[in-house]
């Protein structure tokens, strides 16, 4: 099938290269030029693992291209995929200006008939609105559908996910566009859920919002296990393995952080005001993880007694393993609230430390260049994401490097019994 993607975030870049993969003409498109050039290039603008080789497979085999016109892209296609971004605004509330912009502009250029998707995660009845800007700006009185279909990919796993999706969404008041979705998804042989356009569209939000209650829940429960003694991993091993619990997110630890989850829930709790409901449950959500950053800012200066003129050592930046994304990673908040205290902050992390370096994401660290140079002198070590080189570090050599062996896990990722053994001064999400 022919095919655009306008957007080439991670969702819109996977997306399009992986329907290419399957053997469609792909072209994405970006008002960006330095993304499109990168892109051009033969480089990626973000780091997923798998990606880079599957992209220029496909720009080989000229099944997959990038330009900023959208104008190309609306005409090679039957299908238009809206994946721009939709970046809170100062009240929580999802920007859609990128959405419209973009369906303004399919409409200017569509001379045959066309299925317009809304893939980004946008609010409930965002697909009335995609559909009335384009028929404002349809002058040539194309027939035209609009589809919703979410995505439900993650970052680090975003192709594998993709290519194995657990289910595939389409919401649609149109048999002629579900038609052609279904064909298009037929190779994936995964659950096919189709409903109507505003069912779709909460599904993605109310996915999303779940799962960041179960992180939250068990963060709530690790709060229990502190006051009390008891393991917060053990309880969630005996609580998941109840196939109605299921063991996913079910990690406690410093909180979720990421591009979706704060944004989408602090979205959908937004919605859901304006719709007239208050959804307390998810407000509780959210407090619950803000508390958990601040919490592991305390559990340092409990274990330092003064935070001021202390070197405290960070593993981790990216808000989780095999990405380079630092969004709203927990790394962020929990930095500048030592560094108010005074702290000196080294900093490790095997990905992400080049994008913060070049973004300037984070002001006045010590960027090393592995664990044991963060370790140096420092009185405090702190783990923030769980990436696989931390759980096969050498710990006696970290214990001898570090002015005081004490370590803050906010990933709960050793051994407790042989930290003491060790004898490393070690908190985790139960104590
Ligand atoms: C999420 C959804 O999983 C995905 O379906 C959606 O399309 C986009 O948002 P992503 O943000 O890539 O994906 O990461 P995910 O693996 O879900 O983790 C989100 C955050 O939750 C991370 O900060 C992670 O560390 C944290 N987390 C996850 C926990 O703290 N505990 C857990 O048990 C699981």
């Amino acid at each position: 099938m022919r095919i655009c993607v306008v957007g080439t975030g991670y969702v819109g870049l996977v997306t399009g290269t992986c329907l290419a993969e399957l053997g469609n003409n792909v072209v994405c498109v970006d008002a960006d030029t330095e993304k499109i050039d990168t892109l051009q290039k033969g480089m990626m603008p973000i780091y997923e693992p798998g990606l880079e080789e599957i992209v220029h497979r496909n720009v080989k085999e000229e099944r997959l291209s990038f330009t900023t016109s959208i104008a190309e892209g609306v005409d090679a296609a039957d299908i238009i995929f809206i994946a721009v971004g939709t970046p809170p605004k100062e009240d929580g509330e999802a920007d859609l200006s990128f959405v419209e912009q973009v369906a303004r502009d399919i409409a200017l250029n569509m001379k045959s008939y066309k299925i317009i998707v809304e893939k980004s995660t946008v609010p409930v009845e965002t697909g009335e609105w995609v559909a009335h800007t384009i028929k404002i700006n349809n002058k040539n009185k194309v027939e035209f559908d609009v589809v919703s279909n979410p995505e439900f990919l993650r970052e680090g796993t975003a192709i594998h996910d993709t290519m194995n999706p657990e289910r595939i969404v389409i919401g649609t008041n149109s048999a002629r566009a579900e038609k052609i979705m279904r064909e298009l998804y037929k190779p994936f042989n995964a659950p096919l859920i189709v409903t109507d356009i505003k069912s779709a569209e909460i599904i993605k939000h109310a996915s999303n919002a779940f799962l960041a209650m179960k992180i939250s829940f068990i963060n709530a429960i690790s709060r229990i296990c502190e006051l009390t003694g008891a393991d917060v991993v053990k309880i969630a091993e005996g609580m998941g393995y109840d196939s109605r619990i299921g063991k996913a997110f079910l990690n406690a630890g410093c909180g979720f952080g990421g591009f979706c989850f704060p944004k989408d829930l602090e979205a959908f709790i937004k919605i859901s005001e304006k719709l007239g409901y208050d959804f307390e449950l998810l407000r509780a959500v959210k407090k619950i993880n803000e508390e958990q950053k601040k919490l592991m800012a305390k559990k340092i200066k409990d274990a330092l007694w003064i935070i001021k003129g202390k070197t405290i050592g960070i593993l981790g930046l990216a808000f989780k393993p095999n990405t380079d994304d630092m969004r709203f990673a927990p790394s962020i908040d929990i930095i500048k609230q030592l560094q108010t205290e005074g702290a000196r902050i080294k900093v490790f992390d095997p990905v992400a430390m080049e994008r913060a370096e070049r973004h300037r994401l984070l002001e006045d660290v010590e960027f090393c260049k592995n664990a044991y140079a963060v370790a140096m002198d420092s009185d405090c070590l702190v783990i923030l994401t769980e990436w696989n080189e931390f759980k096969e570090l050498d710990l006696l050599r970290i214990k001898e490097a570090m002015k005081n062996p004490v370590i803050i896990d906010g990933r709960n990722i050793y051994d407790s019994a042989a930290m003491k053994e060790m004898g490393i001064v070690y908190r985790f999400s139960s104590m």
